[in-house]
Formats: C-alpha cells, sequence, structure tokens
C-alpha cells in the first residue's frame, strides 16, 4: 500500500471522553493479521466485533452456570433465569422501555419482524390495508411484510426517496391514509447511512392510527434509542450488530399492543397450562417466547450493553461523525468513485462504486490489504436500484475505527488503481 499525501488532515474532536484506542484494547480480533497485514474491520454494518467483556461473560457462563430457565427447580436454574431476565431488563432499560415485559427476545431483527408480521400482521391486515415501507428498507423490512400482505389481501406501498438518500416526506405524507395500518421504517439505512425523521413520521403515521415499526438494527450502535420519546409502537434490534453475540435479538412492543398479540409459536415456555381440552397461555413477553432461548445470547447482549453504556455516548456520537466526515472527505480523493447517499442526518456507512471496477473486485483487492467492507446488494436491492446499481461496495464504520484505518482503505483504492 501507498500513503495518500494528498489527503486533508483529520478533523478530529480533542479533548472529548471518548479515545478509540483505549477502546481498541477490549477487541482481540482488531489485533489480528489478515493476508499479512493489520486487520482493518470496516463490515461494521454485516456484524459487530467483540469486547472481551462479552467474550469472557459467555464463556463463564457455560463454563460455570449453565443451565435452563424457569422451569428448573435447583440452584443453578434460578440463577441461570435471573441472569436471562436481568438481561431482558438491561436491554429495556437500554430502549427506555417502561417495563422489562415489553422486550420479548427474539434470534435478531429479522426474527422480530417476521414475529409482528405474522402475529400482529395476521390479526390485523385485511383486504385492501396498506403497510408503507420506505425504499431504502433491508429485505428483512420488506419480505415479511409481501408474505403477509399477499396472505390477507393487503398492499405493501414503497415511500420514494429523494436523490441524496432521504425519505421523501411529501410523498410519505400523500401516501398516507386510513388504509394504512403499518408504516415499517429503518432508524438507520444499512446501505446510504440515512437516519429518517422517525419521530416526526411515526407522529404523522398515529394521526391516521396505523402503528409504526421501526428496525433499529443499525441505530443502536452508533446512538442512543427512546423508544417512548420516538412513540414506536416496535422497535426491534440484533445483539451481534451491538458489539453482542450473533443469535439474539429483542423486540420492543408497547404494552397494549403487545398485550394483545397472539402466539405464532407453540411449545414450552409460552403455556400456563396444557390439556388435549383446552391450553390456556402465559402473559407476555414469555407468550412470544416459545422454546428454549438463547440463554447465554441474552447474558451476552447484557454485558454489551454495559459495555457501549460505560462509554460516553455524546462523545462516541460525535467521534463517529468526525470520523464519517473525515471518511467522505478521503473517499472523494479516489478517482472515479461515486458515494451513495448524502443525507445530513447519517449514520457511519459508506457505499461506494468506482468507476471501471466491479465491486466484488474492489472488496477482493481491499481484502488483500486486509481491509473488509462488503460488496454487493447489502440486502437492500430497493435502495440501491434508486441509484440505477444492483452492486456495489461497502465500509461500515463503528466507534473502534480510526482515522489511520480510512487512510488505509482509500491508499488501498489508490493502488489498486496504479496497478491497472
Ligand atoms: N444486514 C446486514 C448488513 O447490512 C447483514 O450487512
Amino acid at each position: 500500500m501507498t500513503t495518500p499525501e494528498t489527503l486533508p488532515p483529520p478533523e478530529m474532536p480533542t479533548g472529548a471522553g471518548f479515545d478509540p484506542e483505549t477502546v481498541r484494547r477490549d477487541f482481540p480480533v482488531l489485533h489480528r493479521t489478515v493476508n499479512g497485514h493489520p486487520l482493518v474491520w470496516l463490515d461494521n454494518g454485516a456484524t459487530t466485533q467483540k469486547p472481551r467483556q462479552v467474550i469472557e461473560t459467555l464463556a463463564a457462563y457455560y463454563a460455570s452456570a449453565n443451565s435452563n430457565i424457569h422451569r428448573g427447580a435447583h440452584s443453578m436454574a434460578r440463577e441461570a433465569t435471573e441472569a436471562y431476565e436481568g438481561s431482558r431488563a438491561a436491554v429495556a432499560a437500554f430502549l427506555g422501555a417502561a417495563s422489562p415485559d415489553s422486550i420479548v427476545f427474539v434470534r435478531g431483527t429479522t426474527e422480530a419482524v417476521n414475529l409482528v408480521a405474522q402475529t400482529w400482521g395476521r390479526a390485523n391486515l385485511g383486504a385492501g390495508d396498506e403497510i408503507l415501507v420506505p425504499a431504502l428498507e433491508h429485505h428483512s423490512n420488506i419480505v415479511p411484510w409481501q408474505l403477509i400482505a399477499k396472505e390477507r389481501r393487503a398492499r405493501v406501498v414503497p415511500v420514494p426517496l429523494l436523490p441524496d438518500g432521504r425519505i421523501d416526506q411529501d410523498a410519505f405524507a400523500d401516501l398516507l391514509s386510513y388504509r394504512t395500518q403499518l408504516v415499517a421504517l429503518s432508524h438507520a439505512s444499512n446501505v446510504l447511512g440515512t437516519i429518517p425523521a422517525v419521530r416526526e413520521m411515526t407522529a404523522l403515521a398515529h394521526r391516521y392510527g396505523a402503528r409504526v415499526l421501526v428496525d433499529g438494527a443499525q441505530s443502536v450502535a452508533h446512538f442512543p434509542v427512546d423508544v417512548q420519546a420516538l412513540d414506536a409502537d416496535f422497535y426491534a434490534f440484533s445483539g451481534h450488530k451491538l458489539f453482542g453475540p450473533t443469535g439474539i435479538g429483542a423486540l420492543y412492543g408497547k404494552p397494549e399492543v403487545l398485550t394483545a398479540m397472539r402466539p405464532w409459536q407453540g411449545g414450552g415456555n409460552m403455556i400456563d397450562s396444557v390439556d388435549f381440552g383446552r391450553t390456556t397461555f402465559a402473559a407476555v413477553p414469555h407468550l412470544l417466547e416459545a422454546g428454549t432461548g438463547n440463554i447465554a445470547g441474552a447474558i451476552g447482549l447484557h454485558a454489551a450493553i454495559d459495555w457501549l453504556t460505560s462509554l460516553d455516548r455524546p462523545a462516541v456520537e460525535a467521534y463517529e461523525k468526525a470520523l464519517t466526515e473525515y471518511a467522505v472527505r478521503s473517499l472523494a480523493t479516489v478517482p472515479g468513485l461515486r458515494l451513495l447517499g448524502s443525507a445530513p442526518e447519517r449514520i457511519s456507512v459508506l457505499t461506494f462504486t468506482v468507476a471501471g471496477y466491479d465491486p466484488a473486485t474492489v472488496a477482493e483487492c481491499l481484502d488483500q490489504d486486509g481491509i473488509a467492507v462488503r460488496a454487493g446488494h447489502h440486502c437492500a436491492q430497493p435502495a440501491l436500484r434508486h441509484y440505477g446499481l444492483e452492486s456495489a461496495v461497502r465500509a461500515s464504520l463503528a466507534l473502534y475505527n480510526t482515522p489511520r484505518e480510512v487512510d488505509a482503505l482509500v491508499a488501498s483504492l489508490q493502488s489498486m488503481q496504479q496497478r491497472d
């Protein structure tokens, strides 16, 4: 790799209560090499790395505390139950929910959206009803709605985007009607980085009696969330994009919405009493958690939340904003690079194409220099097609990334071009 000499100097916040180098020490994997180079992990939109606090919590749980929960009659079952339910309380506090009973553990955001579609959707959607879905959504916030809409003879209506990747608010207002039963939108786009005006859009949707589901998969690692301030009816996120384990996530539901929901999977844990004549059910959230959950995952998620919330979050946000601005300016120095999306409110996601290069080839070249990015459609094909594309490269930054790593990305892109 060459050193890019033309780059403007980084303008990072100084004196803030956050130092990425200190945080990096918590992440063992960030100190490995890939293809002979120090790892530069810029695939945080796909999954974040895990701090040792999470890794050690998972290892300690399996080494000394493993037990099933809720139905055991022994000390370890009680301890594991307390830890699992303690995680639920931590998730509730993390999201600003009034009660742990508003939190359902799920496999991740995808399962949360499918749960809402299959339970709330099946009970509340009818012929001619509409679900508004902005065109920047991830496939996991489009396809579950298409499936249930087809079954219920409802319609999924896309909300168009503006050229900069914001949601067209005039079109949104025009599309809302008393036919709208649900608005399903991301709190941050995984491909354009856009942070939509969720609170305002929710308030508008509520005027028509519509419910609002917010996909927080890409937001929770970047800025604090308060589901009550947003007035969201549902909010979902995945643990693995929040420095926690894979296979665990959470769905928040407003109490009055959640308590009216029917079960979606049957089994242990979600019942009160079972008889071939009549089965009665447990209350939410257990009603929606059939079978043995991801106990270790929930406990690891609690560790991740504790780790993240121990940081000065406004300082983290300011750092990420400055790093993103630096990355945007730096990438602009690469000949032929086209950055998708320039919404003023955005997270640190940088999706781009380089003229003359297939995105998969760009990702392979970067990988040779130890730089991990994602290439392809990013599970958001309508968002890419808004820019006339089927594929692009995505560098997604997290709080542990540094200007030096952005420099490495830019230098690697430049050396790819110099090789040809
Ligand atoms: N949804 C994840 C991403 O955007 C996997 O990469």
